[in-house]
Formats: structure tokens, C-alpha cells, sequence
């Protein structure tokens, strides 16, 4: 099994909202497979479909950072109810490496969402999780964690990304 080329921002296919998936996409099996594997060799705790180029309504998360994993797939994730309180994490993003910035999002949310069978759950979540599939679920819409942060500070990281990108380019391109 090979991993996918995690995209780095800013790329215009991270800002693209992803539209509702009806059935299952041809070789959804794998592209779970494979997500999930890249998502653990990065390593993260979650991937959207969009942050390696494929433009489904699919993300997939691990919380769990000891113990067993706990692999969970969403396939049209649909936010049905988040608490009034909220809960301050310290954010981070395969798509913008280095970069560790607080949000502020409600800390309970239930979530509708089918899992890799297209089986329908209901389920909700707290913790890390809840901030996990939030931060997940807006990918599928386009945004980034960066969205929450102040203008100045958004430009700041977007500057660096550019940077890390041209580095990178060259890097791959003495490589060869
Ligand atoms: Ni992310």
C-alpha cells in the first residue's frame, strides 16, 4: 500500500467545498486504506479526502494518541447538535506543517455521518475527538484552521507555507 501526497497550503483544492456523496465512489475501500495509512505515517489524527487531492465528502480520524487505535470513518458528516460551551485546543494541520495555533469550538458535538459501509450513525463527541472531527468536517467545506485566526496572523502563516513550498520544490528538484 502506498500513502498520498499531502497537499500544502495554500492550494486551491483546499479551498473547495465538497458536495454530497450519494453512493459509494468507485474503490472507496482503498482510497479509506490508503487515507488512513498516510494519515499515520504523517503522523496525525485525522485527514480530509480534499487534503490529498480527492474531492469527496470523506474524512477519516484516530483520536486516540495511546492505547489501541481507534480508527473512525465519515462519509457526509453533518454537525446535529454542538454545546454551548466551548473548548480551547491547540490546532495543528498535516496541510500546514509547523503550525500549532488555538481555536475555540463547542466542546460537544453530536455528528450524523455514514461509515465506510454507508451505514448510517448518529454518535456524539467530546474532547479531542470533538475537536478533531470538527476541524475535519471544515476541510470538506474549504476551510482551514487558520480561518479562525486573525487576518494578520493568517497572512503571516500563509507566507511561511509559500516559503516551506518553494524550499520543498527546490529541495525535489536537486533530488533529481
Ligand atoms: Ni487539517
Amino acid at each position: 500500500m502506498s500513502i498520498f501526497d499531502i497537499l500544502i497550503h495554500p492550494d486551491p483544492r483546499l479551498k473547495k467545498t465538497t458536495a454530497h456523496m450519494s453512493a459509494p465512489i468507485e474503490g472507496l475501500q482503498k482510497i479509506i486504506d490508503q487515507m488512513f495509512e498516510t494519515m499515520y505515517d504523517a503522523p496525525g489524527i485525522g485527514l480530509a479526502a480534499p487534503q490529498v487531492g480527492i474531492m469527496e465528502r470523506l474524512f477519516v480520524m484516530d483520536a486516540v494518541r495511546e492505547g489501541n487505535p481507534d480508527p473512525i470513518v465519515m462519509i457526509n458528516p453533518e454537525i446535529t447538535w454542538g454545546s454551548d460551551a466551548k473548548n480551547v485546543y491547540e490546532e495543528g494541520c498535516l496541510s500546514i506543517p509547523g503550525i500549532y495555533e488555538e481555536v475555540e469550538r463547542p466542546e460537544i458535538v453530536r455528528i450524523k455521518y455514514l461509515d465506510r459501509d454507508f451505514k448510517e450513525h448518529e454518535t456524539e463527541f467530546d474532547g479531542l475527538y470533538a475537536t478533531c472531527a470538527q476541524h475535519e468536517l471544515d476541510h470538506l467545506d474549504g476551510k482551514l484552521f487558520i480561518d479562525y485566526l486573525s487576518p494578520l496572523k493568517r497572512q503571516m502563516i500563509t507566507k511561511k507555507m509559500k516559503k516551506f513550498k518553494r524550499e520543498e520544490a527546490a529541495l525535489k528538484t536537486r533530488e533529481t
